[in-house]
């Protein structure tokens, strides 16, 4: 969002009307599409933001955003930015509130203007698309350590979230949780869906169980009774229906499928076999069968999840 309060920053999930007027009215939202990523331009380097591992740094873009950005060329590859644009889809249809995500475009014209040499490397290494999350002014981590407890609904969305993608990035250590407006906001998703690395039969993925041990919600968790999870496990699982799921994928830019070390690999290989390379389009079928696989039978990646 703008740091003066403008843009999106008022929707509940970023890109939409807020549903029940204020932020903190009403039940968690859900949307019922997932939108493509807008693609803003970005204006200037503002500042690092030196806690993170991938060197993310706030943008300022050409719609007078202010986007926490995480570069290409941080040298971590593009399956985190699959990843996180992905989660970051499921978690908006599933009620769990997340920043608006885009794709920034970097010109190569940034770079020269900043006087860290680390940081021209870094922005020159990233001309073209990177990802953005709309930053939310004023917000603060959640650590599960303070006074303030988030709503009981909005934590055990994040939890099946989290559950569902493999989301190891959400423990004691390393939240990635923000309160903003007395909510809830989850964030840095490039650490889940780990089977893109390895790419096993989507049947192991589909049955691997998630460790609940050291999730930062899980004490709030603990409070909702087993009749409630129950009926949130089918509505949720129900409002990953495929079409939906094809949507959240559709969202991924094709070049950062492409780009990832395991799709380079798989090219390489085929080129040296002299079989076809696998396209974007076949990237996608293979996350779309990865994900539709762990919605199927009888889920147990959810053991220990469910009172
Ligand atoms: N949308 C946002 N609005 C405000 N602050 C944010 C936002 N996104 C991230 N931050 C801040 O930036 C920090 C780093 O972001 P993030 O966790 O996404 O990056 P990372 O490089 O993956 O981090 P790490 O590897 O340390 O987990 C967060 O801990 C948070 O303090
Ligand atoms: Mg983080």
């Amino acid at each position: 969002m703008s740091i003066t309060g403008a843009a999106n920053g008022d929707a509940e999930v970023s890109g939409l009307p807020p549903p029940g007027g204020h932020p903190t009215a009403g039940a968690p939202p859900t949307v019922e599409r997932v939108p493509p990523l807008r693609t803003v331009r970005a204006t200037a380097y503002v500042t690092p933001l030196r806690e993170g591992g991938s060197l993310p740094a706030l943008m300022e873009a050409d719609d007078d955003g202010i986007y926490v950005t995480k570069f290409r060329g941080a040298g971590q590859g593009t399956a985190s930015l699959v990843a996180e644009v992905i989660v970051a889809g499921v978690a908006a249809r599933l009620g769990v509130r997340v920043p608006e995500l885009v794709v920034v475009d970097l010109d190569e014209a940034i770079a020269p203007r900043e006087a860290d040499e680390e940081v021209q490397d870094l922005l020159r290494a990233s001309t073209g698309t990177n990802l953005g999350m709309d930053y939310l002014p004023g917000s603060t981590g959640y650590d599960g350590r303070g006074s303030w407890t988030p709503d009981v609904d909005d934590a055990v969305r994040v939890l099946w979230l989290d559950a569902f993608t493999g989301n190891v990035d959400r423990t004691w250590r390393n939240p990635n949780l923000l309160v903003w407006h007395r909510r809830l906001w989850a964030i840095d998703h490039g650490s889940a869906l780990v089977f893109q690395h390895a790419w096993p039969d989507p049947a192991t993925w589909a049955g691997r169980v998630y460790d609940l041990g050291r999730h930062v919600l899980l004490p709030v968790a603990e409070r909702f009774g087993a009749s409630a999870w129950a009926a949130l496990d089918a509505e949720l699982a129900a409002r990953l229906d495929p079409a939906t799921v094809r949507e959240v994928v559709e969202a991924v830019p094709g070049e950062w499928l492409l780009a990832m070390n395991s799709a380079r690999s798989r090219e390489q290989a085929a080129r040296d076999a002299g079989d076809p390379v696998p396209s974007a389009a076949d990237w996608r079928e293979r996350y779309v069968s990865q994900l539709l696989a762990r919605l199927t039978g009888e889920r147990p990646w959810r053991d220990g999840l469910l009172p």
